[in-house]
């Protein structure tokens, strides 16, 4: 029996820094069910509720795949009350409403996420993502540049928080004074994805507010794309018609464009910090990537099993599954902890060494099944990019504080700041 408070000790702040250790634990039944008392939610009650974690890689895929596993997990949305009895008990109702039959694609089944997804995939055109590769190294090279002349640098705000949102803008063709507001978008709606499915009352309603603010500019943004489409994604989106005749409504754009805005910013902010961090605590490992940058896809991947930026990913079961040994009942929230299953010794060979030559089974870092990431491509050239060259252009780099403060989610993991001493800047 694992000891059910694994997944509340895991969720606890005190332990973001390393939760590997917890991991290993949970790991130990590869399917059991946790308390989960909804930490910082003031809005549940003291109740425990339960969740059923899978942490074995084996469990992990297995679940990954099975039909009978659903995303549909998100709570209703719930408008903040205006004090204006129109507002609150006519339009506030009918708006929330819609955003519940749109939400983005990660958080519906088959068949509306099977449609929207391939419309979305079809506008991943290799020469897009190939060109926001060469796009990153110069913004990249740019941001340093910008650095020129001083003897520190706090990687995540000076490079992998701004270099992702500014290639997701020029994915979309977002007019270069506007990428401030999609910063702080980004940021508030990732608090919507952390385990248990349950953020407090407050975070819910500023994420509904937030989520007004960036569909209203996205609606005018798209409007825009439909009367004079340009060679970006949003526009290639907008006016995409499929042989079948399908193409996506103003909704359905809105929740697909604030999916990929979320899913392709803070996770890809946390791979560059999660692999400089970990190159830094390798230093043979960051000279053999000095002398030979080829090197740099190795270093990515196994940093996406090593310290994945997506820690886990929530589900609920549509029916009752037998699994490792037990059955999940129908009708219950389920976490798959990536994280755990990426150090599983029966997956992987020295499974908490970090090494970049390994080869063999595929970790579980960029999801799989029906909800492997459509970014993938995209996320790993903006770590090469920036991994690259910070190699090279960081001389004498020394971390300033071991462990770097984290930020608060567990579910998208990744430091607050982290802070790198240099004796130069190239
Ligand atoms: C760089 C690091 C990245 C990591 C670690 C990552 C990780 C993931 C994971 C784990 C999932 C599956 C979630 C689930 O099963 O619930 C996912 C889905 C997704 N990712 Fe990524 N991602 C990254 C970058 C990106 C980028 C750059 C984009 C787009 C610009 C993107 C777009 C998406 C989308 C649209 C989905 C939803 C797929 C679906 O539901 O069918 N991701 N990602």
């Amino acid at each position: 029996m694992a000891d059910a408070t694994l997944l509340n000790q895991i969720k606890d702040f005190s332990n973001r820094a390393d939760p590997y250790p917890l991991y290993a634990r949970l790991r130990q039944t590869p399917v059991s069910r946790q308390n989960d008392v909804g930490q910082g939610t003031e809005a549940l009650n003291d109740e425990a509720r339960g969740v059923w974690v899978a942490a074995s890689h084996d469990a992990i895929l297995r679940l990954q795949n099975d039909p009978r596993i659903s995303v549909e997990t998100q709570p209703p949305t719930k408008r903040p009350s205006t004090g204006n009895p129109v507002t609150d008990y006519l339009v506030n109702p009918v708006k929330n409403r819609i955003t519940d039959r749109h939400q983005p694609f990660l958080f519906r089944d088959p068949p509306a996420h099977d449609l929207l997804r391939a419309a979305t995939v079809q506008q991943f055109t290799p020469a897009r993502v190939q060109a926001m590769r060469a796009r990153s190294e110069r913004l990249v090279g740019e941001m340093l540049d910008r650095k020129l002349g001083s003897h520190e640098i706090d990687v995540v705000a000076d490079l992998a928080y701004p270099l992702p949102v500014a290639v997701i803008c020029e994915l979309f063709g977002v007019p270069e004074g506007d990428e401030a507001s999609f910063h702080d978008w980004s940021s508030q709606l990732a608090t919507a994805v952390e385990p248990g499915v349950v953020v407090s009352e407050e975070t819910r309603i500023e994420n509904a507010r937030i989520f007004d603010a960036i569909s209203d500019y996205l609606t005018t943004l798209i409007a825009e794309k439909r009367r004079r489409p340009r060679d970006d994604l949003l526009s290639g989106l907008a006016n995409h018609v499929t042989p079948h005749g399908y193409r996506m409504g103003d909704l359905d754009l809105i929740s697909t464009a604030i999916l990929i805005l979320v899913a392709g910013h803070e996770t890809a902010v946390n791979l560059i910090s999660n692999a400089w961090l970990t190159l830094m605590r390798h230093p043979d490992e960051l000279e053999r990537l000095r002398a030979d940058p080829g090197r740099v896809p190795r270093v990515v991947e196994e940093v996406m099993r090593y310290d994945p930026p997506v820690q886990l990913v929530s589900r609920k079961t549509l029916s009752a599954i037998d699994i490792a040994g037990t059955t999940i009942p129908e009708g219950e929230a389920l976490v798959l902890m990536l994280a755990a299953g990426n150090r599983d010794p029966a997956a992987f060979t020295d499974p908490d060494r970090f090494n970049p030559d390994r080869s063999g089974t595929r970790h579980l870092g960029f999801g799989g099944g029906l909800h492997y990431c459509v970014g993938a491509p995209l996320g790993r050239f903006e770590a090469e990019a920036a991994l690259t060259a910070l190699a090279r252009r960081l001389q004498g780099p020394r971390l300033i504080e071991d462990p770097p403060p984290y930020r608060r989610p567990a579910t998208l993991r990744g430091p607050e700041s982290l802070r790198v001493a240099v004796e130069r800047i190239l």
